[in-house]
């Protein structure tokens, strides 16, 4: 699948479910109405498109959310995944709701890469920031319990928002060292519900990378893939191959759009071309209507082309998608 401006699609990200059990205030604030359950793909349509995706050239699936864990058959989508396709399957989740036997079972239903959200260790701010009962310190035995059932990579996600845990760059990055893993910060998009993103709440990588610095300086990684969203470093005090390192992903000060790999699915089976596409392609209604692989390969490839070269957001007349993150899939 390659775009009309010469990229081509190699990863795709399905959203399985709208739901989740958080309502983190960058991206469910205020709260939103869910899709109708019929509407959500099912675990053979998911299994479908993936299969018709990797033989267009995919050759990784991130299944997303809302949280993904919610979905009471992910061990099959995961299996279906592995059994169908030879794609790198990953999964980003919020790690609240992880047990050693869950996580047990996605691994050998060939779950390769999990990536966790941690935005605060400090418990108040914590729930504060996810609008949810649950706590850092869960998390964190998430992060440990997901380390032990021998996943790896795992790597973690944080976004800073000024005000609100924008002081907390430097014992976030220590949790890399702790863990051995890598520990990403993404520069806050304008994707959330409210549509109430503003440049005041933003911090930029390079900020937060200075902050780091002073405690812990870094070096840069030589080894990032050219598609891959995040530049990484290493601590200058650990040993070089030290797994200990830090990703900045800065989509709104260092867009990498040229380099865009990717193509979203959404849980209500609409093709996002990108992640700030105001135009959906909705897949849910030929997959329903009986079209054959060759029609679905067809509209993936037609879907594709249309990929807008970048998301503008700091360009004048930037329009915020309607859907937030949540229903998007990160
Ligand atoms: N800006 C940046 N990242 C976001 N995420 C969710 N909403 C936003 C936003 N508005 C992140 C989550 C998760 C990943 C799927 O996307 O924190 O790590
Ligand atoms: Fe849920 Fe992720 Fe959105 Fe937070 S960012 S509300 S964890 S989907």
């Amino acid at each position: 699948m390659i775009d009309s401006h010469g990229r081509t699609i190699r990863d795709l990200r399905i959203s399985i479910t709208d739901r989740c059990n958080f309502r983190c205030v960058y991206c469910m604030e205020p709260d939103v109405r869910f899709a109708p359950p019929e509407t959500l793909l099912t675990v053979d349509e998911i299994v479908r498109v993936a299969s018709i995706a990797e033989s267009l050239g995919v050759r990784k699936v991130r299944l997303t959310g809302g949280e993904p864990t919610l979905h009471p058959r992910l061990t099959d989508i995961i299996a279906g995944l592995d059994v169908a396709t030879d794609v790198e399957v990953a999964l980003i989740t919020n790690a609240s709701l992880l047990s050693r036997d869950a996580l047990g079972a996605w691994k050998s239903a060939g779950l390769a890469r999990l990536t966790i959200s941690i935005d605060s260790l400090r418990p108040e701010r914590f729930a504060r920031l996810t609008r949810s009962s649950s706590s850092p310190v869960q998390v964190l035995k998430g992060v440990e319990m997901s380390l032990d059932e021998g996943l790896s990579p795992v790597k973690l996600n944080a976004v800073l928002i000024r005000g609100f845990n924008d002081d907390e760059a430097v014992e976030l990055a220590a949790l890399a060292r702790t863990f051995g893993v890598e520990m990403r910060f993404i520069e806050y998009m304008p994707l959330d519900s409210a549509h109430a993103w503003d440049s005041s709440k933003w911090v930029s990588a390079a900020e937060t990378r200075a902050a780091i610095e002073r405690v812990f300086p870094l070096t840069a990684c030589d080894d990032d893939e050219p598609s891959s969203t995040a530049r990484t470093f290493r601590f200058a005090d650990l040993p070089n191959d030290s797994s200990a390192r830090v990703g900045f992903i800065a989509p709104v000060s260092t867009p990498f759009c040229g380099a865009c790999s990717r193509l979203r699915i959404t849980a209500d089976g609409k093709v996002r071309p990108c992640l700030f596409s105001t135009t959906e392609w909705d897949l849910r209604s030929p997959l329903r209507a009986g079209a054959t692989d060759q029609e679905l390969a067809n509209f993936l490839i037609d879907a594709t082309w249309t990929k807008q070269p970048g998301h503008g957001i700091t360009s004048h007349g930037f329009v915020q998608p309607e859907r937030p993150m949540s229903a998007i899939g990160g």
